[in-house]
C-alpha cells in the first residue's frame, strides 16, 4: 500500500521537507497549501507525547485530517516513547513514512520489522548526543537515517555540527541510503548538509517564520541545489 510512496519520497532527494511544527495550527489546511503553492512535495510531520520529549504536538487526529486534505507524501517522525503502539493507528491515518528515534526502543530491528510490516517506508532517527554506533545493527533494516542537527523536542533551536560529519559518514558507508537531516536546517546550513551526502533537509522555521514561503523554499532550493551533493 503506502510503500509505493516511498520510492517517491526517494525520488524526489534532495528535496526540502517543511515542518509544520511551528506553523499557525488555527489554520492549518491553508498552511499545508501555501508549503505546497511555494514548491515543496513532501509534508514532514513532528509527533511528538510529552515523554520521549519535553513538547506535546498532535497525533493521529491531525495526520488522518492531513490525509484528506493533500496527496502529498507525509513522512511521520515519532518523538515518542512507544513508537510500536502507535505505528499501525499512524499508518492506518495516513503516514507513508515512519520514523522512530533508536533511543526509545531496546531493539530498533525488532521496531523497525513491525513498520515495515504495515507496509511504509521506515526510518530510524538518532539525536546529536547519542553514538553514532547504536544505529549498527538496524542499518541494513530501515529505509531512511534522520539524523538530528539539534536535540528533538522543539523547533528553532541551533544547528549542531556534528550531523554534518554523521551524514558523510553514513553516506561513505551507505551509498544508497536515504539520509535526512532535522534541526536548524536554513541557508547557511543546508549547503554542508548537501556536500555531506543528505537527501532530505527538514525546514522549520526558516520557512514558517519569513513572510514568503515561495521566496524561501525557492532561496533554499537554490542553495540546496548549488552545492555539490558529492557521490549523490
Ligand atoms: C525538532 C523537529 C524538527 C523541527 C525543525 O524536534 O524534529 O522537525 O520542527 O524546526 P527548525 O527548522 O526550526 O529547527
Ligand atoms: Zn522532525
Amino acid at each position: 500500500m503506502n510503500r509505493a510512496k516511498l520510492d517517491s519520497i526517494r525520488g524526489a532527494g534532495p528535496a526540502i521537507l517543511p515542518s509544520v511544527l511551528n506553523c499557525d495550527f488555527g489554520n492549518l489546511m491553508a498552511e499545508v497549501d501555501r508549503l505546497r503553492e511555494a514548491g515543496t512535495e513532501i509534508l514532514h510531520l513532528d509527533v511528538m507525547d510529552g515523554h520521549f520529549v519535553p513538547n506535546l504536538t498532535f497525533g493521529m487526529p491531525i495526520v488522518e485530517g492531513l490525509r484528506r486534505h493533500t496527496d502529498m507524501p507525509l513522512d511521520v517522525h515519532l518523538m515518542i516513547s512507544d513508537p510500536v503502539t502507535y505505528a499501525k493507528p499512524m499508518v492506518d491515518a495516513g503516514a507513508d513514512m515512519l520514523t522512530f528515534h533508536v533511543e526509545a526502543v531496546k531493539d530498533p530491528v525488532e521496531v523497525a520489522g513491525k513498520v515495515r510490516d504495515l507496509g511504509v517506508g521506515v526510518g530510524v532517527a538518532i539525536n546529536p548526543g547519542t553514538p553514532l554506533s547504536e544505529l549498527d545493527v538496524c542499518l541494513d533494516s530501515v529505509d531512511m537515517v534522520l539524523v538530528m542537527s539539534v536535540e528533538a523536542g522543539f523547533g528553532g533551536q541551533t544547528f549542531n555540527p556534528v550531523a554534518i560529519d554523521r551524514i558523510r559518514e553514513l553516506r561513505s558507508r551507505y551509498p544508497e541510503l536515504l539520509l535526512e537531516i532535522d534541526g536548524g536546517i536554513n541557508l547557511s546550513t543546508i549547503g554542508a548538509a548537501r556536500e555531506a551526502g543528505c537527501d532530505l533537509f527538514v525546514v522549520g522555521s526558516a520557512i514558517i517564520s519569513s513572510d514568503d514561503y515561495t521566496v524561501a523554499v525557492s532561496e533554499l532550493n537554490d542553495a540546496m541545489m548549488s552545492a555539490n551533493g558529492g557521490s549523490r
